[in-house]
């Protein structure tokens, strides 16, 4: 039977992209309908006219589950936290299929699960984990795509000036970094509703990525892409964390996970190591000088 989607934080970076996948697919769903808080619904007055349902209600809220069978949480940092209670209404209104808001790194690496940036990551994972022993048939996925490759060269997250040439990283040019084009981690994940769970399996992780390198020859592409030479500063990621820690000192949450984002990709916490799951889809992903052309070519 066509499954029954919902979406929650649909209007977000990588929400939009993916309703616009969902509206290609539409056919092959059952229903696919965004959850929205009656306030924010004017967001989705386009989706719904591309035939997307808006069901009204709170995330916290059993009801709004009811008649779903996967639901798909793209919650940013701010509602990360909620998660485990998103999951538990969802078991009660009856979805049997989550996949919670991943879509980055794989946070389970040693190094990486105890950073700050992802505390609310694994504490869901913990609880998914929990409710799928206690709940029968209940099973969930776990995107793994490394970074947004349109997102690497973020002035605040990894300290590229595009315009400047200029880049001034808390990190090491030898870390590594794994990246996915947005058009390709929307095609991943709409497509992987369909690939089939093994027997007994609850838990499922699908690793894919377009390409993976060090910040040096990605900065190698970058130069050669733009055809400018840039200026490149590495500063000891010990610096960022002081001014995280000092963040927290202070009671400022906030500032206390940006600075933990500075040193995530910069300093080699976003990589999905193999083995990778690219060939179950029948498509090959944008490379990251791809990317790099559509972005900065002209
Ligand atoms: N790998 C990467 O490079 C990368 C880059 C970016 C994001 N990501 C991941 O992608 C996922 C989605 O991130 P995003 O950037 O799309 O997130 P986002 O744009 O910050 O927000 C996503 C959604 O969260 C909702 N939201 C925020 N605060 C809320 C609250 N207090 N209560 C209810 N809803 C709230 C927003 O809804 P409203 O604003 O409508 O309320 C929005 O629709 C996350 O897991 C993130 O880590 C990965």
């Amino acid at each position: 039977m066509a499954p029954s989607v919902l979406i929650i934080g649909a209007s977000g970076s990588l929400g939009r992209p993916l309703v616009a996948e969902f509206q290609k697919h539409k056919s092959r769903f059952a229903r696919v309908a965004i959850l929205s808080d009656p306030a924010k619904a004017h967001k989705f007055a386009d989706a719904q006219k591309n035939g997307i349902e808006v069901v009204l209600g709170s995330f916290l809220d059993f009801k709004s589950y009811q008649g779903f069978d996967v639901v798909l949480s793209l919650a940013g940092n701010a509602a990360m936290r909620l998660q485990p209670a998103m999951i538990d209404a969802a078991i009660a209104g009856g979805a049997r299929h989550f996949y919670p808001s991943e879509f980055g790194t794989d946070i389970s690496q040693d190094g990486v699960w105890q950073f700050r940036y992802f505390r609310d990551k694994v504490v869901t994972r913990d609880h998914l984990r929990a409710r799928a022993k206690d709940t029968p048939g209940f099973r969930y996925t776990l995107m793994l795509v490394g970074g947004f490759s349109e997102w690497v060269y973020s002035g605040f997250f990894t300290g590229f000036a595009t315009e400047k040439h200029t880049v001034e990283a808390y990190g090491y040019p030898d870390a590594e970094i794994s990246v996915t084009a947005l058009n390709d981690i929307v095609r991943y994940t709409v497509d992987s509703i369909f690939l089939p769970f093994q027997e007994g399996q609850s838990l499922r992780e699908i690793r894919v990525r377009g390409d993976h390198m060090t910040w040096a020859q990605l900065i190698a592409l970058l130069e050669e892409v733009q055809g400018a030479k840039y200026k490149v500063t590495f500063i000891d990621p010990k610096e960022a964390a002081k001014e995280q820690e000092a963040a927290r000192q202070r009671g400022d949450e906030e500032a206390e996970i940006l600075w933990a984002g500075k040193t995530i990709a910069t300093a080699g916490r976003v990589t999905v190591p193999g083995p990778l799951d690219n060939d179950k889809f029948g498509f090959t992903p944008e490379t990251l000088k791809q990317t790099m052309q559509r972005l900065f070519k002209n």
